[in-house]
């Protein structure tokens, strides 16, 4: 794990979440990158959903391939995806559809640092998370 990935888990306050699985703690952890992002950043407005969801649906050029989030996880994160090159079925994203998602937080960056660099080639930042987040707890 890279440097700012860490001080970013040490942000959030590893030890302050317990592993609860309900959509709370989803909307608990978004809460958390959003302010993270105003440190960052104070001109920052708070998370947008509608941010999340472009970015989530958003089609980047790679090794000659488009390739979105929405490529596994699908374009409604609520449904099961795919992984595209293994075609392992992977759970739904959407909290409401699976309590599960973003309660654990070393698990979300870790996810999160392994998928943003594979797509975006960079670590996503705390704003970028906080959106995603935000349209994952929007989808019912
Ligand atoms: C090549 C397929 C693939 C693509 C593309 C992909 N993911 Fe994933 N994603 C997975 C797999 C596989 C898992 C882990 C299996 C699981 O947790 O069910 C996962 C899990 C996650 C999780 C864990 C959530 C949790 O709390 O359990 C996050 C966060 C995530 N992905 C974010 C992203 C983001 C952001 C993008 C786009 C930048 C993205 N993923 C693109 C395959 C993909």
């Amino acid at each position: 794990m890279r440097n700012t990935s860490l001080a970013l888990l040490v942000a959030l306050g590893l030890a302050s979440f317990s592993v609860m699985a309900d959509p709370a703690s989803a909307q608990k952890l978004a809460d958390k990158y959003a302010s993270i992002a105003k440190n960052i950043d104070p001109e920052s407005k708070g998370l947008s959903a509608e941010a999340g969801k472009a970015f989530f649906n958003r089609e980047l050029t790679i090794r000659g391939k488009q390739i979105a989030c929405a490529s596994c996880h699908t374009s409604n994160p609520a449904n099961p995806g795919k992984h595209i090159v293994t075609k392992k079925p992977i759970k739904p994203l959407a909290p409401s559809a699976n309590p599960e998602r973003f309660s654990d937080v070393a698990k979300v960056e870790k996810n999160f640092e392994k998928h943003c660099l594979e797509i975006i080639g960079r670590d996503c930042t705390a704003q970028e998370k906080g959106n995603y987040i935000a349209y994952m707890l929007t989808v019912k």
